[in-house]
């Protein structure tokens, strides 16, 4: 392809682009194809001889768009919200363009410094407390992971390499295998799933702790289980507070954790994947009260700050444990003034990296903090409405506290009515929904996720949802 073609087809793309965005909401928000719909539509092999990009352009509604579920309606609320903006996708083309790999700060300064910067804007605009930020001085200091999930596993690998040090000061005679096999790592019960792999994936015990009525985790739940461990002679060494469940978007007492964690110098990492967006708005930084005592901090502007996955941006207090952990130093990697800026190949668990932070600049600065904010506090207040609208249905009940944009809700009733509820929901397929459960209890999860949502959206689907509801019940008394 030549340069000519590229502009053709880039400008044929951005079109495509925005008639994909504007009109989102009149396509079918999940797909009707079965598994195997694509393999009849594609030839088996590649093509031999090069084809024109146009062929391309006519094949993404033939052979794509019907697979696609489309997470960018405003008739989307399963999950959490996957961030999307015109800002981010640019960014990505420059990105793709320079297609640098910045391992360490001489395979592509900028990539690197850029990083840095980034990192430092991020943390100023959440109030994060100075030990975090590379611009204090200090040891500190951000870096895009490409999940929460990787967060969770640096973090407890850092957890692990410190724990491994200390213990060895003290007990000399212990073999690096006796160490581990003793270590052991807490977290709520309704933390995301891949915490608890970073356990796996680290060779440790995890012990996942109860929550109090609110679905928090506290602090003398987490005090009385490292005790007890202790006591067995088992060595805690990480804990993990979630920001945000998936579950039902609770919130650890961090505060209370944090003091825990301090005392007994265990490594405190928090995961805010989805939440941690909304403390760019200064009003619901109570929620991260604690955040001081915390070694690890991480959140997704990939989920809900409008940067494209994958952004996860993470915060170290010090790096260091996490950096000596992962140091594996050949020759070809090394360069003179190794030492002055980092090499974030050790920060990470992959060597390669691409130039993540150009989309993290575009969106900051072609949005500005203000209309993050305005977009944060939107999705917020159209949560609430919809919570309002639950309410007035008898039939209904909230079963969590709505404090961001996602709300649980369900039929009064038996798991299954609510299965069913859910089932024809997602069949007749206008709006999409996943459910969730709490001790046993099953509800369904609204979650708030497209830029593109407004208030007539949220009415749409509580008339859908009332309308399946009556189908439901309906049926429910005939079978009676
Ligand atoms: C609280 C929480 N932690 C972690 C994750 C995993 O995020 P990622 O896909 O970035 O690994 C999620 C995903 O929704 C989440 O809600």
């Amino acid at each position: 392809m030549d340069s000519d073609n590229f502009k053709d087809f880039a400008k044929e793309m951005a079109e495509y682009i925005t008639n994909y965005m504007q009109n989102i909401r009149d396509r079918r928000v999940l797909p009707t194809v079965e598994p195997g719909y694509m393999k009849p539509l594609l030839p088996s092999e590649a093509p031999q001889s090069p084809e024109e990009w146009k062929d391309i352009m006519a094949d993404i509604e033939r052979v794509i768009m019907p697979g696609v579920t489309h997470w960018h309606s405003p008739k989307f609320h399963a999950y959490f919200p996957t961030a999307q903006s015109y800002p981010a996708i640019v960014a990505d083309m420059l990105s793709g363009a320079i297609a640098c790999v910045g391992f360490s700060w001489i395979a592509s300064p900028a990539c690197t410094e850029l990083e840095v910067i980034m990192l430092d804007w991020l943390g100023k605009m959440i109030d994060l407390p100075k030990e975090f930020l590379a611009c204090s001085g200090g040891k500190g200091g951000g870096v895009i992971q490409g999940t929460a999930s990787e967060a969770s596993l640096v973090a407890l690998l850092g957890a692990k390499a410190k724990k491994l040090k200390q213990v060895k000061e003290q007990h000399p005679e212990w073999t690096n295998p006796e160490i581990i096999d003793k270590l052991i790592a807490y977290c709520s019960c309704q933390a995301h799933s891949s915490v608890e792999r970073a356990g796996l994936f680290g060779g440790v015990k995890f012990r996942l702790l109860p929550v109090d009525e609110k679905c928090k985790l506290r602090g003398d739940v987490l005090a009385k289980a490292i005790q007890e461990d202790k006591e067995k002679g088992l060595i805690p060494f990480y804990v993990v507070a979630t920001l945000g469940t998936t579950v039902s978007c609770a919130f650890d007492r961090l505060d209370e954790m944090g003091v825990v964690a301090n005392r007994e110098d265990v490594w405190l990492h928090v995961d805010a994947a989805y939440a941690g967006s909304a403390f760019i708005c200064p009003e619901y930084r109570y929620l991260m009260k604690g955040i001081e005592l915390a070694d690890s901090y991480n959140f997704n502007p990939h989920k809900w700050m409008l940067v494209n996955f994958d952004c996860s941006a993470m915060w170290l207090k010090d790096p260091t444990y996490v950096i000596n952990a992962f140091n594996v130093d050949p020759l070809y990697l090394k360069y003179d003034t190794q030492g002055s800026a980092p090499d974030y190949r050790h920060w990470q668990i992959p060597l390669g990296r691409r130039f993540r932070s150009l989309k993290l600049w575009f969106v900051l600065r072609l949005y500005g903090i203000e209309n993050l904010q305005k977009y944060i506090r939107k999705h917020i207040a159209q949560a609430h409405e919809f919570e309002a609208m639950v309410l007035t249905d008898p039939r209904f009940e909230i079963v969590a506290e709505v404090l961001m944009g996602l709300v649980c809700f369900r039929l009064k009733g038996s798991n299954d009515l609510n299965e069913a509820l859910l089932k024809r929901i997602n069949g007749a397929g206008n709006i999409h929904l996943v459910p969730s459960k709490i001790n046993d209890m099953f509800f369904l999860r609204l979650s708030i996720c497209s830029r593109y949502s407004e208030s007539k959206d949220i009415e749409y689907s509580w008339k859908e949802i009332k309308l399946r509801a009556n189908e439901v019940l309906e049926e429910q008394s005939v079978s009676k």
